[in-house]
């Protein structure tokens, strides 16, 4: 299929679990912030349906969607420019993901690794929504036909999935409908590692709050944390290649990179020969000049929820404006009647 019948278009989604990292914000709210000022038209969803694939206390989901929200607002997502909307706002997202559970096949959600780390040993007592997760993401996708999807290196699988269901469904329906699309996964932070070791991904649920730095930390903490940040005994290479077997230190300089909007080779082109107790401070500096203003927005907005509710409403309608029509398409194609 030809890539030009499809206008870009930017789709992204984060869940509302609560707990956003330092790497949410480099992995995505800070790509999804460039693409938005290099004018390309881009939808920003709450997935409050994926959430719930595990258990969420009711509450909670509230608070963490409106917090979320303003996690994007105060990033520098501006919701006249960008769609910022919550899924469960947008009934179409749960349509299409049923459409799509009757076109992905059974062996493609098996090879899922989110979903064999998610389920563990647990496999039969996790939720079906857990398994058939990866076909309402495609649909969140579609539905818009979005063509560019920045996201973490984690979600990689999911895209290829995406993939799939677009050209098993054009296939099949002997139609170019959905577009083929193309994943985002670049720039220096795209796996932000704990700061406790270097192998493992920085996340909201590592047991010790010590490897990650929380978009809620303050000043003191943020540069706690860093501080304690595992390193080696050795000074800085000049350049990236230096850094391979050195996980720890690749991923502070990477993080000084992404924070500094430049590459890692002209970090260390910088500080290439300083040791960790030069380096450190000067990280420390720029974390929080960087992340405690966001911070400070988040508790901001966070004081009148009901101007973020009237934020997500907003974009909520915008965002059906565009999908009920795909939608409906979607269904003529498949012979289902509409009147
Ligand atoms: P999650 O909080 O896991 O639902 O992730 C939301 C978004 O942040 C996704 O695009 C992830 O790929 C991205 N993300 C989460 N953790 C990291 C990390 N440690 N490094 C880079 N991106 C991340
Ligand atoms: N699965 C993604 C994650 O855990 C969240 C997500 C849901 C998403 N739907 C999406 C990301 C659509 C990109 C596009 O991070």
């Amino acid at each position: 299929m030809s890539d030009s019948k499809f206008a870009p278009r930017v789709f992204s989604g984060i869940q509302p679990s609560g707990g956003l990292t330092l790497g949410n914000y480099l992995g995505a709210l800070k790509k999804f912030v460039t693409m938005q000022n290099d004018g390309i038209e881009a939808i920003y969803c709450m997935v409050d349906l994926h959430a719930i694939t595990v258990w969420q206390d009711p509450e909670d989901l509230r608070k963490n969607t409106r917090e979320l929200a303003a996690f994007f607002i105060a990033s520098g997502l501006d919701p006249q420019k960008s769609i910022l909307f919550n899924q469960s706002q947008v009934p179409e997202h749960a349509q299409l993901g049923w459409v799509f559970n009757t076109v992905a096949r059974m062996g493609w959600l098996n090879r899922m690794t989110q979903f064999k780390d998610k389920a563990g040993k647990n496999k039969e007592k996790v939720s079906v929504g857990l398994f058939s997760y990866p076909t309402l993401m495609a649909a969140d996708i579609l539905l818009y036909h979005a063509t560019h999807v920045p996201v973490g290196d984690d979600q990689k699988q999911h895209l290829e999935l995406t993939r799939d269901i677009a050209i098993k469904f054009n296939h099949d329906y002997k139609v170019d409908f959905f577009p083929v699309i193309e994943p985002v996964i670049e720039g220096p932070a795209t796996r932000v590692m704990s700061l406790r070791d270097g192998s493992k991904k920085m996340s909201k649920s590592d047991p010790s709050d010590l490897s990650r730095i929380n978009m809620s930390d303050d000043a003191d903490m943020i540069a706690k944390k860093l501080r304690k940040a595992k390193t080696d005994p050795d000074a800085l290479p000049s350049e990236a290649a230096g850094l391979n077997d050195r996980p720890e230190a690749k991923n502070l300089v990477s993080i000084y990179a992404a924070l500094a909007e430049t590459s890692v080779d002209a970090v260390l082109s910088d500080v290439g020969g300083k040791q960790f107790s030069e380096f450190k401070p000067m990280l420390v500096d720029l974390a929080v000049e960087k992340l405690s203003p966001i911070s400070g927005e988040m508790s901001r907005l966070m004081e009148d929820t009901a101007e973020i509710d009237r934020v997500l409403a907003q974009g909520a309608t915008r965002a059906r404006a565009i999908a009920s029509p795909i939608l409906d398409k979607t269904y003529d194609i498949m012979g289902l009647v509409r009147s």
